[in-house]
């Protein structure tokens, strides 16, 4: 089988293509720099450079021999991306897409609309599915790594409440079964990790990790706003954020499923794992 991997030099997507290529395939990759490619993957992978945000540079052209795509996509107009590549996909003969969506296309908060826009455009096309529908990533508190580092404290909006973080190889692992079998397919798949904690806790677990305590601080979601546009600047990301972050707060997002364990047979990975695994991101 041959599958194109779309955000293959991301967080989630190189995590897909490595396990793709560790199972002895040869995935295709779209990615906007060859060279970063390369650097992944060598020579075990097929590059096809392109941008979805130039014009002209489309993906049809990978399509030829294509079954299955893992498809990453980001950004409030994310459908529009969503539907060119279901489109032309199903155009092509493609027989699957599995779309890395969010868990709040469920509940409407932070990047849920965009997500769930996203989704219907790919149902729309007709083409075969699967809906990833991740919970937060581990990986976002790498966000907390300068706070924790020079004065050994998680600030955050979040209150005591709790959020089911997910380990981004959780996700590829998944992501890869759905794209090599077809036992999913027409599925979204709710995805989360073992147990939902607070920021406070995660902070701690950190703590452990690095073997110094960390600290939580509660701050206001104006300070929140303003703490991140510094680094995102202004605009609907950042309102997302502060809408995912509320959300934890008022105790809308610890929903925990055994999304993980029925998709791959074993248990999604603890937040304990990810922070003793990044425990040099945060000294
Ligand atoms: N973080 C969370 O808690 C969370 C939870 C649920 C769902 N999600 C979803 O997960 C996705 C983000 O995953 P991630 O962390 O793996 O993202 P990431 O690390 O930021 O990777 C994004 C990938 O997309 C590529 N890309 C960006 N713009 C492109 C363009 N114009 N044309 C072609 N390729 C482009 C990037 O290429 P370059 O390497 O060239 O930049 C990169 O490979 C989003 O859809 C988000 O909504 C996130």
């Amino acid at each position: 089988m041959k599958h194109l991997i779309v955000g293959a030099t991301g967080n989630i997507g190189s995590r897909v293509t490595r396990r793709l290529v560790e199972s002895g395939a040869r995935p295709s990759v779209f990615v906007r720099s060859a060279n970063k490619a390369r650097a992944l993957f060598g020579d075990h992978v097929d590059i096809h450079a392109g941008d979805f945000d130039k014009p002209g540079s489309s993906l049809t052209a990978t399509l030829a021999g294509v079954d299955s795509i893992f498809l990453l996509t980001d950004g409030p107009d994310l459908e529009q991306r969503d539907r060119a590549v279901s489109f032309a996909a199903r155009h092509a003969g493609v027989r699957h897409v599995v779309k890395l969506s969010t868990l709040d296309v469920r509940n409407g908060i932070g990047t849920g609309p965009w997500h769930a826009r996203g989704e219907d455009a790919i149902r729309g096309s007709g083409m075969a599915f699967t809906f990833i529908q991740a919970a937060g990533f581990m990986s976002n508190a790498l966000g907390w790594s300068q706070s924790i580092r020079h004065a050994g404290l998680l600030r955050s909006s979040t209150g005591s409440g709790k959020i089911a973080f997910i380990h981004p190889d959780d996700i590829a692992a998944v992501a890869v079964t759905a794209l090599t079998s077809r036992d999913h397919d027409g599925q979204a798949l709710v995805i989360t990790g073992p147990e939902a904690l607070s920021y406070g806790e995660m902070a701690a677990t950190i703590g452990r990790a690095i073997g110094k305590p960390v600290g939580f601080e509660q701050i206001s979601d104006r300070q929140a706003y303003t703490d991140t546009i510094e680094w995102a600047g202004e605009g609907p990301y950042v309102d997302a954020l502060v809408g995912i972050w509320r959300a934890v707060r008022e105790g809308r997002l610890d929903t925990v499923t055994d999304g993980v364990q029925r998709v791959t047979g074993r248990e999604p990975i603890p937040f304990a794992q990810w922070a003793a695994e990044n425990a040099a991101s945060f000294q």
